[in-house]
């Protein structure tokens, strides 16, 4: 086989988790662990805020929730969307000012709306006209379906009619005319989210474009425009960076150019990145359990990344601290399925051999969140890394845990 090169792609692999910095964590923490690099999630947001002036930046907490990472999403001065009763508890724990709280989702529960009036969240975006019944007292954005497809896997496509999120022209006419009868709620703007792990600026510019148009036509004044999130990060070598600059520079000539023709105000943008503010930093930590043939075997798989089996995500796994000759290899995780694995087809050292740590990088984003517990698996351990040193997040489950909840 070809060679390996000795260091990661610094694209796909903070320079704070280091083969020394992972290999020390395996030992304290045991493996598969989830390290995280507090120093990378801070430079993400850092750099949306800094690509996007002007721009309300917040994080979407599904890609990865625990308390230290929204306080540190907090202090680097984004907002943050959540999607239930759940996440917002967890917001709360953090710190986060419920204002600077948008919160989420196409079938909010009784829990999730009592949750909403006590925290006094900041703004509620409202996926369908029933909603406003059980709301009082509070900021609205109401979520629009653009009707753009989005260039991502069919399940990650969330803005063409058709799926179940947003309202088509129709639900947002009578939203709008409900609200008139609602004094206690403000209309603060429109959202929409076209999708997930969207690799084209052309595709976000194009849903931009379509939303000043819904913005003219709206008998309400726009405020704010919730553009949503879904911007995508390389998981494997081929893949590119997403065009952030681009991103800017075409939504607001698009932003600017479409709301002149229309004569209508430019609304203040809001954009709500998950994925990309976490991904990179992530790295999870397995150590080799068994090889047969090409079949390379660890102790996780599905239950800790279920985004092979879900999506047919790719990933570009390593042995740590070892280059050298490769061979192509399958590397699959502990559970009772065939479709069970990691990564299909993958150059690894051809001295693979159990007790080997394997990592594998740009973890950081909805797999600790997607997590399971099948085959009564528990969840891996969370672990910061900030200037080298490393400290528990969220603690592996044991045994005990999973019994707790076994009461019959
Ligand atoms: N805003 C809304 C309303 C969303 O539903 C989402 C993601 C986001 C923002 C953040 O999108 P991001 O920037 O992270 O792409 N489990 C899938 C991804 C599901 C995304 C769900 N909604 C995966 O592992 O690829």
């Amino acid at each position: 086989g070809a060679s390996l090169p000795a260091t990661p792609d610094p694209r796909l692999w903070p320079a704070a988790l280091s083969d020394e910095v992972l290999v020390r964590i395996a030992a304290t923490f045991g493996t598969p662990t989830y390290v995280l690099s507090e120093d990378d999630v801070r430079a993400q947001c850092r750099r949306f805020r800094a690509a996007l002036p002007g721009v309300e930046v917040a994080y979407a907490s599904k890609a990865l929730t625990c308390r230290a990472v929204l306080r540190w999403v907090r202090e680097e001065g984004l907002s943050l969307d959540v999607c239930s009763a759940g996440e917002l508890a967890v917001a709360r724990a953090a710190g986060f000012p419920a204002e600077r709280v948008l919160f989420h989702g196409n079938a909010k529960t009784p829990e999730d709306f009592k949750a909403i009036r006590s925290c006094g969240v900041g703004r509620v975006v409202v996926d369908s006209p029933d909603e406003l019944d059980h709301l009082t007292d509070q900021r609205v954005l109401l979520r629009v379906t653009p009707d753009v497809a989005a260039d991502t896997h069919p399940a990650l496509a969330t803005g063409v009619s058709g799926q179940k999120f947003g309202m088509d022209e129709a639900d947002l006419a009578s939203a709008v005319r409900r609200l008139a009868g609602r004094p206690d709620l403000a209309f603060a703007g429109l959202h929409c989210h076209i999708g997930s792990q969207v690799r084209h600026v052309a595709t976000f510019e194009r849903a931009a474009r379509r939303m000043v148009e819904v913005v003219a036509r709206c008998p309400l004044p726009v405020a704010e425009l919730d553009l949503g999130g879904g911007f995508g990060v390389p998981y494997t070598p081929e893949e590119p960076d997403f065009d952030l600059t681009g991103y800017a520079d075409r939504i607001t000539r698009a932003l600017h150019y479409e709301c002149a023709r229309h004569r209508v105000r430019p609304p203040r943008v809001v954009v709500e990145p998950g994925r990309a503010i976490v991904a990179r930093a992530g790295v999870t930590v397995y150590r080799v359990t068994s090889v047969k043939h090409s079949f390379v075997a660890v102790d996780g798989g599905m239950s800790d990344n279920a985004r092979p089996a879900l999506y047919q995500a790719r990933y570009a796994p390593r042995l740590l601290r070892r280059g050298g000759r490769t061979r192509r290899v399958t590397v699959v995780g502990r559970h009772c399925e065939a479709g069970d694995v990691l990564a299909r087809d993958v150059p690894l050292p051809g001295d693979v051999h159990p007790g080997d740590l394997l990592a594998v990088p740009v973890t950081g984003a909805y797999h600790h969140s997607l997590a399971s517990n099948y085959n009564q698996v528990g969840r891996p351990a969370l672990v910061g890394v900030r200037d080298g040193a490393t400290s528990l997040l969220v603690r592996a489950e044991a045994e005990d845990d999973l019994l707790r909840r076994d009461v019959g």
